[in-house]
Formats: structure tokens, C-alpha cells, sequence
């Protein structure tokens, strides 16, 4: 009774029963891959609940962060320990959810037109999202996350003309680690940045519902799918379950970043396993990696961190930002796409993704140099340059096998499909041999 009547009071003022009709009559494809948007949408709704919790526990001092994390990292304190596992894992687990869908958009040729903004809305929340991350990670003030910080602020130094000037207004003051730094990061860990994913997720699946979903029937006329109820919903709700069970089982059974272990951080101490969060881990290789003379350009000299730290980071971001742009320059489709193609179709494609990803785990793994090179035996100087070699030839080989390996699956499988199988009827003859038989029609 009382839901018909709230249900009257809703439509007879804001129409909601034609909405609420056209939502649940939406029909959605029928694959497991457009899923995976859907698991970084659930991360991002768990991180924003227990973040909102871990608000009121944590002080935002300077003085104080480190040992408000150290009450929530205590185990005997169950609620603030497990809501703040919660919360870490959550983060690490978005931004591999994000990564995940992003290749399914790529290898598809889901970010074709008309889709190329929505494109350019997801890798701005990509780049958001990492930031949130490296700023959540920062902010307990402990030995781990104070040299990540400090790494941040020489890559902020490094940029010519205003590199001080950012960097003094990136910690708050004059020097490291300035009054203001922890104030700071959790102003933008709290406020800014979520706030704009928020903005900018409104935005993607508006233009998601508006521009329709691509699908693999190769359709182009009609959506081919299941309707939102009860099909769809119910999918979807466990997705939402399976989300919060692995977080659940994550955040009880694997302790992520026991900041107790690290200390506070001094300024002094540069802990020898230091480690970012994984996503930031090919910055951190990259840096590795990076050459260490030092250029003068008109004059200003450029640190070395400029080039693997910003510069590096920068140009994968606008190539990935342009690649539905430049995609269409090199094939010259530039035709509206709603039906999917299958990753082995487009060998250039499968080339450039598996390039990209090559030199992403490359630089991932170079990040723990040091220790890959005491476990081998190695010198560090010589597994440096065996990486610096990969880095540049590694994709090359990586993406050139790709592209023929998929060139050859699109030579054997014709446009439209598998081609029927080849059936043979063997039938007995009189000899007590096999003779190959046409088979029948019907
Ligand atoms: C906060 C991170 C993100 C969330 C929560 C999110 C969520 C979603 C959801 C729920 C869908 C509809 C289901 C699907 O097609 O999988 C979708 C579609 C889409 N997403 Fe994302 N996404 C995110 C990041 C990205 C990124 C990083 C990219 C690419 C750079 C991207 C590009 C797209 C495109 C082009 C579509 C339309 C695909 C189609 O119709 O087949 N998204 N997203």
C-alpha cells in the first residue's frame, strides 16, 4: 500500500513510471565482457562507502596521520581494521578492474565512432584514479609512503621554469616535507578527486545509455540482449556479490600496506624495499631505467627524473587519449561501428595492445630491480641495460608476432564467422576399409 501510494505521489509528479518502464525494458548485451565495467563501477562505489567511514577516524595532520592509521591497522579493533582493508584493496582491485575493461574497449573497437569521447572520458578517469590512489596511499605519513612522496616532489622539481613553484605548491611550503603536505593530499584524496570521477562516471554511462551499447551479433539495426529486469538486474546484482566477496575475503585473510611494519616516516630513512601500489610500479621502473645525464635546454638544465617521470607518463597518456583518432587515420575507417570486432580481425591493433602491455610489465617489473638482481645473481648495472635493451626491442618483436599471429587467424576465419565445419562420413565398405561419403543434405 504505501509503496503504490509513494509510487503515485513519484509519477504524478515527475512522470517516473514511463522512465522507470524504459529502464527496466533497456536491453543489454549478452557477454560476459561488458561485465568488467561494471566490477570497476562496484569498486568505486565500495571505496566511496568506506572511505566516507574512514573520514571520521583519520586526522589530517601532519603530526597525527601516522598514528590514527596505526589505530585502524590494529587487529584488535575489528571494524576500523577490516573497513580499512577494505578500502585499500578496493583500490588496488579498481584500478585492475578499470585496466581490464579498457582492453576489452581496445581489443573490440569499442571506442570507435561515435564512441571516441566516451573513450577520452574513461582514460581521464584512468588517470584519476590512479591519482586517488598514489594521494590515499600517501596520506598515513608512514616510511613507505613518505619516499614515494618525496620521489613525487623531485619529479615535480624537475619541470622546467615552474618546477619549484609546483612543487612547493604540490607539499605546501618551501621545502620537503612541507606544513601543508598532508592537508593537501587528503583535500584532493577526499574532495577533488573523487568528486570529478564521480562527475566524470555520470557523464560515461550517460553517454553509455544515450550512444547505446556495441554488441557481437553483427546486427548493426537492432540492440541484441537481454532486458534490464529481470535478466540483467539480477546478473548484475551478482557481480555486485562476487565484488564484495572477494574484497571481504581479500581484506580478512591478506593484510595490504600493515603501515606498523614501516615506521613513520623520517626524513632521513629510505626503507631498502620501498614499493608503490602496482599500478604505480612502471613509473617507478621507469624512473629505474631512466638515463641519468642531465640536459641544458637554452640554458635551464633538466633533471633526469623529467624524462621517465613526466614526460614518459604524459606521451602514453595523449596516445592513448588520441588512439581512436589515430586508428582511423591509419586504416581510414572512419564509419560509425555499433557491432564489435573480434580482437583477431585487426591485426594493427593486436600489434599496438600487446606492444603497450610488453613495455607496461616490463617497466612494472623493473621497478624491483635491485631485488630481481641479488635473486639472479646479476649486477644491477647489467640487468639496468638488458631491461633499457627490452624496453625499445621488446615491443617490437612482441608486437610484430602479435600482428602476424592475428593476420594469420583472419586468413583462416572468413568475415562473418567460422566457417561450417568440415564433416567427413566415413562408411564401411565391403573390403572391411573406410570410403569418404559426400554427407547428405538436411
Ligand atoms: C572509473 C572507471 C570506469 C568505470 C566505472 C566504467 C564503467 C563502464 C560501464 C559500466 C560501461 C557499460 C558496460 C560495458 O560496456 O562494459 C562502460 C562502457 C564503456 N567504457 Fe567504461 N568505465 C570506466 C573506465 C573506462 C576507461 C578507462 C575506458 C577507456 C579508456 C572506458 C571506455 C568505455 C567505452 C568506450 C564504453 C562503451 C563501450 C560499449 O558500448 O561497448 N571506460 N564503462
Amino acid at each position: 500500500m504505501i509503496v503504490r501510494r509513494t509510487a503515485a505521489w513519484l509519477d504524478e509528479r515527475f512522470g517516473s513510471n514511463a522512465l522507470l518502464h524504459a529502464a527496466l525494458k533497456k536491453i543489454y548485451p549478452d557477454h560476459w565482457s561488458f561485465y568488467l565495467g561494471e566490477f570497476a563501477l562496484y569498486f568505486f562505489m565500495v571505496l566511496v562507502a568506506t572511505g566516507v567511514w574512514l573520514t571520521f577516524a583519520f586526522d589530517a595532520s601532519s603530526e597525527n596521520a601516522y598514528v590514527s592509521v596505526l589505530a585502524l591497522a590494529d587487529r584488535h579493533h575489528p571494524i576500523g581494521y577490516v573497513i580499512r582493508q577494505i578500502h585499500h584493496w578496493a583500490a588496488v582491485c579498481f584500478v585492475a578492474a578499470i585496466l581490464v575493461h579498457m582492453g576489452r574497449i581496445f581489443f573490440t573497437g569499442a571506442f570507435r565512432r561515435p564512441r571516441e569521447l566516451n573513450w577520452m572520458v574513461g582514460l581521464c578517469m584512468l588517470a584519476l584514479a590512479s591519482f586517488t590512489g598514489f594521494t590515499g596511499y600517501s596520506l598515513p605519513n608512514d616510511g613507505l609512503s613518505g619516499t614515494g612522496l618525496r620521489i613525487a616532489y623531485s619529479v615535480a622539481l624537475s619541470i622546467p621554469l615552474i618546477g619549484r613553484w609546483a612543487a612547493n605548491v604540490f607539499v605546501g611550503g618551501d621545502d620537503f616535507p612541507g606544513a601543508q603536505l598532508t592537508t593537501h593530499l587528503y583535500t584532493l584524496h577526499v574532495y577533488f578527486l573523487p568528486v570529478a570521477i564521480g562527475a566524470l562516471l555520470g557523464l560515461h554511462l550517460f553517454l553509455v545509455i544515450y550512444q547505446k551499447h556495441t554488441q557481437f551479433v553483427p546486427d548493426p539495426e537492432h540492440v541484441v540482449g537481454r532486458r534490464f529486469w529481470p535478466d540483467y538486474a539480477l546478473r548484475t546484482l551478482a557481480a555486485l556479490g562476487a565484488t564484495l566477496a572477494v574484497l571481504a575475503l581479500l581484506a580478512t585473510f591478506f593484510e595490504i600496506n600493515p603501515v606498523a611494519d614501516y615506521g613513520p616516516y623520517r626524513t632521513w630513512i629510505v626503507m631498502n624495499g620501498a614499493v608503490p601500489d602496482w599500478y604505480a610500479a612502471f613509473l617507478e621502473g621507469a624512473l629505474r631505467l631512466g638515463p641519468s645525464t642531465e640536459l641544458r635546454i637554452a640554458g635551464h638544465p633538466i633533471p633526469p627524473v623529467f624524462w621517465p617521470g613526466l614526460v614518459l607518463p604524459t606521451v602514453t597518456f595523449l596516445f592513448l587519449l588520441l588512439w581512436p583518432i589515430i586508428e582511423a587515420r591509419l586504416t581510414g575507417d572512419r564509419a560509425a561501428h555499433d557491432v564489435l570486432e573480434p580482437p583477431s580481425r585487426v591485426p594493427l591493433r593486436v600489434g599496438v595492445g600487446a606492444a603497450l602491455i610488453f613495455d607496461g610489465l616490463l617497466l612494472t617489473i623493473a621497478a624491483g630491480d635491485d631485488q630481481t638482481a641479488a635473486t639472479l645473481h646479476v649486477r644491477l648495472d647489467t640487468l639496468v641495460w638488458a631491461y633499457r635493451i627490452l624496453l625499445f626491442a621488446g615491443p617490437l618483436l612482441v608486437g610484430v608476432l602479435a600482428a602476424r599471429i592475428a593476420a594469420e587467424m583472419r586468413a583462416r576465419v572468413p568475415a562473418g564467422g567460422a566457417p561450417p565445419p568440415d564433416v567427413v562420413m566415413l562408411v564401411r565398405n565391403d573390403r572391411g576399409g573406410y570410403d569418404e561419403e559426400e554427407p547428405q543434405a538436411g
